[in-house]
């Protein structure tokens, strides 16, 4: 039986954001906005407002409106996901998707508020959140439904991440603040004393590593360095950057098992 609504996966980021729909990212665009200073108003959005970057007439200004990993211009973020919504979508009139959105671990329940209001006041029928972490791991097929723990380092433009998960949730996990050109060798120097505490729990991740994902594990020779800071095999996702949409419309298909360790909303 077709479903009445569509699902998807949206990782909304602070350099890039992607959606996945039927195990696919559909799209792929900056979260970015430009607009008219004067008229307050916006004039292009996603990878149009990136095109303007550098060469806009003066008065239009190119800008991100999420800043470390959460919303700090909320009406933009709203006006954004409308756009890449529709875009996805098509015009909105009955059929609202149901969306499940990447945020963050730890993010305040007014953080995590606003990634649902902006998204739901953007054209959803209903939304729920999944740290990032966790989308990736789900994103990827690791075995996160069993109870030995899977560890995820998550290397974002915004925010970081690490985090153990096992059956459907996360056992263990921190973010920090720091992502893009501010990533560097505090974030491995925080891995390797998170995976102490981690290794306390579990030798799990001995045997089988970390995975690393997001747009700062593309970073040539990321993995020998965590790998040697760390003294823990770390592993390139299969697909890095995807995963973590890919892996935030898993989640919504199977909510029910995940629901208890998600964020509220
Ligand atoms: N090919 C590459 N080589 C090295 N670094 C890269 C590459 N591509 C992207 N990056 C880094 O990844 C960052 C963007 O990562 P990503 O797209 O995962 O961030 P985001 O999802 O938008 O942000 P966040 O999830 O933290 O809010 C950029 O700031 C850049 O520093
Ligand atoms: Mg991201």
């Amino acid at each position: 039986m077709a479903l009445l609504y569509r699902e998807l996966g949206i990782d909304l980021g602070t350099v890039n954001t992607l959606i996945a729909e039927g195990g696919e990212v559909v799209l792929s665009e900056p979260t970015m906005a430009a607009i008219d200073v004067d008229e307050q108003k916006i004039v292009a959005l996603g990878q149009e407002a990136k095109d303007m970057y550098g060469r806009v007439p003066e008065g239009i200004q190119v800008m991100y409106p999420l800043r470390d990993g959460v919303i700090a211009d909320y009406e933009v973020t709203e006006r954004i996901l409308s756009y890449f919504i529709q875009k996805v979508c098509g015009p909105l009139r009955l059929f609202k998707p149901r969306a499940m959105v990447t945020v963050p671990y730890g993010v305040t329940s007014v953080e995590g508020r606003a990634a649902h209001e902006a998204t739901f006041r953007a054209g959803s029928r209903e939304v729920f959140l999944v740290p990032r972490s966790l989308a990736a791991a789900a994103g990827a097929g690791l075995p996160i439904g069993t109870p030995s723990g899977n560890m995820v380092v998550y290397l974002g433009g915004g925010a970081s991440e690490s985090a153990v998960i096992a059956v459907n949730g996360i056992v263990v996990a921190n973010t920090v603040r720091v992502g893009g050109q501010r990533l560097d060798e505090a974030i491995a120097t925080y891995v390797r004393h998170k995976h102490g505490l981690v290794i306390e729990l579990t030798s799990d991740i001995i045997d089988r590593g970390m995975m690393l994902c997001g747009g700062g594990s593309l970073l040539r020779g990321v993995d020998r360095y965590f790998t040697q800071v760390t003294g823990v095999p770390a592993y390139l996702a299969e697909e890095p950057v995807a995963c973590l949409a890919l892996g935030a419309e898993r989640v919504l298909k199977q909510v029910e098992l995940f629901r208890r360790f998600l964020p509220p909303a």
